[in-house]
């Protein structure tokens, strides 16, 4: 009866997702191998250290990421920069608004840890805050999940495919220039290709191709989405463990119960 039940949800989900996937004209989407999936997956402090500088040198100029406080880079878990790393980051990259300077007029001043990344709205860019958890499900609305289930793979796949999936390709259509690219969904993107390999030297002497730069951004924007996601793993494992140890004992608890009974002890 399970065996039967378990099969024919099987095939229901097998079919709902090639249905979907017909439908959806979705991009495609390439596996990228991630530090961080799995159940004890990771964020490799390193890689976010360098997805942040591909942000600040290159997406930055167009992207905002104004959900993301500065001095969550100092976090454990996250970049993990020194506090003194991260006032330095802050004031030499960005500027914020003071409403309080020049006497209540208001002045731009360099930001401080306790400040939040800026707003960049200038381009039409999406805010790239959460972009790696909107995107998760992105097999378009009809997304399943599957993939995400099966192999892992969830926004931060999706981003280091979008930013590697231009064929180089364009056209006009009123007055906007469109770009191909495999990963987005309907094949045609307004952003121009940010990413072409070299475009940043990395301190700590990684390769820039354009495959590691993707993945390191896309690294970044997954922590930028979802900084607790080692802390939540970890609950999520003790509380796992906690229950098969609780259920060992109440099935222990439950035999010495019955057992005068099962037993047919009248004492
Ligand atoms: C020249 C400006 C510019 C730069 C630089 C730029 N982008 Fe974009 N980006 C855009 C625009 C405009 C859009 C909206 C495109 C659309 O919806 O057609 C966009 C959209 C996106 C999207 C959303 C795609 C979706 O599914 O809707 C992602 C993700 C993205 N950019 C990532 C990046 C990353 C990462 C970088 C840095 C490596 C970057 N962008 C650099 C202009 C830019």
């Amino acid at each position: 009866m399970f065996k039967k039940l378990t099969l024919s949800a099987l095939t229901a989900l097998t079919l709902g997702a090639t249905s979907a996937m017909a439908a959806g004209g979705a991009g495609h989407v390439e596996d990228f191998q991630f530090s961080f999936e799995g159940p004890f997956g990771k964020f490799d402090q390193h890689q976010l250290q360098r997805g942040l500088q591909v942000y600040t040198e290159v997406c930055a100029s167009c992207h905002g990421l104004q959900y993301v406080p500065l001095r969550t880079l100092g976090d454990p878990g996250g970049p993990e920069f020194t506090e003194d790393e991260v006032r330095a980051y802050s004031e030499q990259n960005f500027e914020t608004w003071d409403p309080e300077l020049a006497d209540g007029d208001g002045d731009f001043r360099p930001a401080k840890p306790a400040d939040f990344f800026p707003a960049n709205t200038g381009a039409g860019a999406p805010d790239l805050s959460l972009m790696a958890k909107a995107r998760a499900g992105f097999h378009g609305p009809y997304g399943t999940g599957m993939n995400q289930l099966f192999k892992g793979m969830g926004g931060a796949e999706y981003i280091a495919s979008l930013l590697t999936g231009y064929t180089g390709e364009e056209k006009e259509e009123a007055g906007v220039t469109l770009y191909a690219n495999t990963a987005f969904p309907g094949g045609w993107i307004s952003m121009a290709p940010p990413l072409y390999g070299e475009d940043v030297e990395y301190a700590d002497g990684h390769s820039n191709s354009l495959h590691h730069e993707a993945e390191d951004i896309a690294a970044f924007l997954m922590w930028t989405a979802e900084p607790k996601m080692m802390a939540r793993q970890q609950a999520g494992f003790t509380a796992v463990l906690f229950l098969t140890v609780l259920s060992v004992l109440l099935y222990l608890t439950n035999k010495r119960l019955w057992k005068p009974i099962k037993y047919g002890r009248k004492d």
